[in-house]
Formats: C-alpha cells, sequence, structure tokens
C-alpha cells in the first residue's frame, strides 16, 4: 500500500477568517503531528479562475505563506509550496481532464452555483480537474476537506479510478478527512457561512484583526430580541455562532459557556466572546506582522517548498507520461 501523504490547498486571496482557521488551518496544523509526509500548496492557478489583480494577487501570496507559518505550520514538517511553481500540476490536470466527461462537471455543485452569478470561464469549470491533478500528483493518500469539497475530492477519487482502469493500477484513491468543527457563520447574517468574498467588513473576523476591530465586530455582530445567551442554532443562529465561536477560542463547551453565562444579558456576553477570541488570535496576528516584515524570508520558504514538491511530482509526472504513450 502506498505510503500516507497528506496534501492540502489555499487560495491566495486574501487574509483568512476565523472560519478559514478553525475549519481547515487548525487541522492542518494538528496533521502535523500524525503524518511525516504533508504538502500544502497555496493554489494560485485556482485563484485566477476569477479575476485578480496582479500585483495583489503576488502580495497576497506572501501574506498567506506568513499566515501559514504563523498559525503553526512548520516548514520543516510540511512542504509549504506555491502552486504554480510546479508546472507539472497544469500538465497532469490536461491528462486528467481527457478522462473526465463535461456531463460530470456540470454536476458539482460549485459549478452551477458560481456560474450562475456570472457568464463562468472554462478555468472554473474544469478546476476540479486540476484539484484531482494536485492530490494525485503527488499520489496523495489523505486530503483534508471541508464539507464543501467532499463532491470534488469524490470526482478526485473517480478520476484517480478511472485512470488506474485504462492504464495500470498506479494512484492510491486518496480518502477524505473531515473536520469535526462547526462552521463558523457570518457576524452580519447568520444564516450564511463567514466568507473571505463577503464583501461587509463586519461580517468577517480576519486573523490579522487589532483588538479594537474584533471588539467593534463582535459588538455589533447580529443577535436577536432575546437578551438570554442560550445555544440553539435553529432559532438563534446569532448568539449559537458566537457561543461556537467562544468554544473554539478557549476549552470551554458549549455547555460550561451557557452555564457561566447565565443572568448575562446578551450584550454584556458579546465583550466575553471578543475578548477570548483577541487572546486566542494575538500571538498569530503579532507573528503574521513580524513575518510580513521580513518578504526575504517568505520567499526563501516558497522557493525550498517548491524545490522539494518538484522533486516529488517530476518522477510521478515522468511515469504516468509513460503510461499515456509520450
Ligand atoms: P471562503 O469561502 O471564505 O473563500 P474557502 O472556500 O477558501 O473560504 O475555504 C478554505 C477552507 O476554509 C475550506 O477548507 C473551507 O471548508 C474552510 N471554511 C471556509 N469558510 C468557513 C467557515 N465559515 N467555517 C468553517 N470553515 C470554513
Ligand atoms: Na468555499
Amino acid at each position: 500500500d502506498a505510503a500516507p501523504r497528506v496534501f492540502s490547498g489555499i487560495q491566495p486571496t486574501g487574509i483568512p477568517h476565523l472560519g478559514n482557521y478553525l475549519g481547515a488551518l487548525q487541522t492542518w496544523v494538528q496533521l502535523q503531528d500524525t503524518f511525516s509526509s504533508i504538502l500544502y500548496s497555496i493554489v494560485d492557478l485556482h485563484s485566477i479562475t476569477v479575476p485578480q489583480d496582479p500585483a495583489v494577487l503576488r502580495h497576497s501570496m506572501l501574506d498567506m505563506t506568513a499566515c501559514l507559518l504563523a498559525c503553526g505550520i512548520d516548514p520543516e514538517k510540511s512542504c509549504i509550496f506555491q502552486q504554480s511553481q510546479v508546472p507539472e500540476h497544469t500538465e497532469l490536470g490536461w491528462i486528467l481532464s481527457c478522462l473526465t466527461s463535461m456531463s460530470r462537471l456540470k454536476q458539482l455543485p460549485q459549478w452551477k452555483m458560481k456560474s450562475q452569478q456570472n457568464e463562468g470561464s472554462v478555468g472554473l469549470f474544469t478546476y476540479p480537474v486540476l484539484q484531482a491533478a494536485d492530490i494525485l500528483l503527488y499520489r496523495s493518500t489523505h486530503v483534508p476537506v471541508g464539507d464543501d469539497q467532499v463532491q470534488h475530492l469524490e470526482l478526485t477519487q473517480d478520476t484517480a479510478r478511472k485512470f488506474n482502469k485504462r492504464y495500470g493500477d498506479f494512484f492510491p484513491v486518496p480518502v477524505a478527512l473531515m473536520g469535526t468543527s462547526k462552521k463558523i457563520r457570518s457576524l452580519r447574517d447568520p444564516s450564511s457561512k463567514m466568507s473571505k468574498s463577503d464583501p461587509q467588513t463586519l461580517a468577517t473576523i480576519r486573523l490579522t484583526d487589532t483588538p479594537e476591530e474584533i471588539v467593534t465586530k463582535i459588538r455589533k455582530a447580529v443577535t436577536d430580541f432575546t437578551s438570554e445567551v442560550t445555544y440553539d442554532p435553529e432559532s438563534r443562529p446569532g448568539v449559537s455562532n458566537l457561543i461556537s465561536i467562544h468554544s473554539a477560542m478557549t476549552e470551554l463547551g458549549v455547555e460550561d459557556i451557557v452555564r457561566q453565562s447565565q443572568g448575562l444579558e446578551t450584550a454584556q456576553y458579546k465583550l466575553l466572546v471578543a475578548d477570548a477570541v483577541v487572546e486566542k488570535l494575538r500571538p498569530i496576528r503579532e507573528e503574521i506582522q513580524r513575518l510580513q516584515g521580513d518578504p526575504d524570508f517568505l520567499k526563501k520558504v516558497l522557493d525550498s517548498g517548491a524545490q522539494t514538491a518538484r522533486q516529488l511530482a517530476s518522477p510521478v509526472y515522468d511515469a504516468v507520461c509513460k503510461m499515456v504513450g509520450f
């Protein structure tokens, strides 16, 4: 059987928010205790499926590198690299796209959703195939995913099986590592998830937000007309979201929090939540700022990551080419 290897990716589209941290980055850090071979790619090829300003994109690559390091991704344990620096991603992507049917891609919920909002590029349509290439290029066995990516991992699994059937057994069929954390909701509209692309700045808490910004955002978080602190995600999504965040920031469980907050009004409770978020994010924010001041170091981390990734990718891609008949 194939040696265990973890692969995951994140787009260089701005500073991660609390949802990204709890839903993805924290898990990435923890996996370093269990797996000895890990690749975390900052996937710039994926980010240009929608328009990006070149200068902003270039800067976001360094910002995301700083964020991954500040959250605890250790370049001695995990290979952190820029996707576009390893050309085999797109090369394998082409081969895999020739094994994938149009109708299969049309069924994916993200395409249905995103192509409704605007016309949608060919890249946006085929990016799940590039994702399959990202994962299979390293013959990865484990992929941490959020529940919004489960169908894309299924496509990767199908593609691996299809390749193996047509050309001979080669790719491990990777399995999903599902996070256990709850979806963090928008502070302005608790019916939707906290998202990087939310235009309302008050809706998301970024890892670089100052204590003052965090306090303001949580004070202005939408709750409801009941002033008690109770946990009921169905009928009180706003307060419940704050309790989920509070619980994730501390060692406290939801029940502990509700018990300890008896007699508090939501307005008072919000200050406790803000305090917990400020304290948890403080060392991360300070480390991001320190690293942002040292772009040469960040570039060195990315260069060395790309070198490692290329060394792993090249023999896999060569073997694939031989199997395909090139
Ligand atoms: P966004 O929608 O904010 O652009 P991405 O789609 O880039 O976020 O997601 C990056 C990772 O963060 C994924 O693993 C995703 O599941 C996770 N994630 C994104 N938003 C949230 C959220 N609100 N709560 C928990 N996890 C989230
Ligand atoms: Na998403």
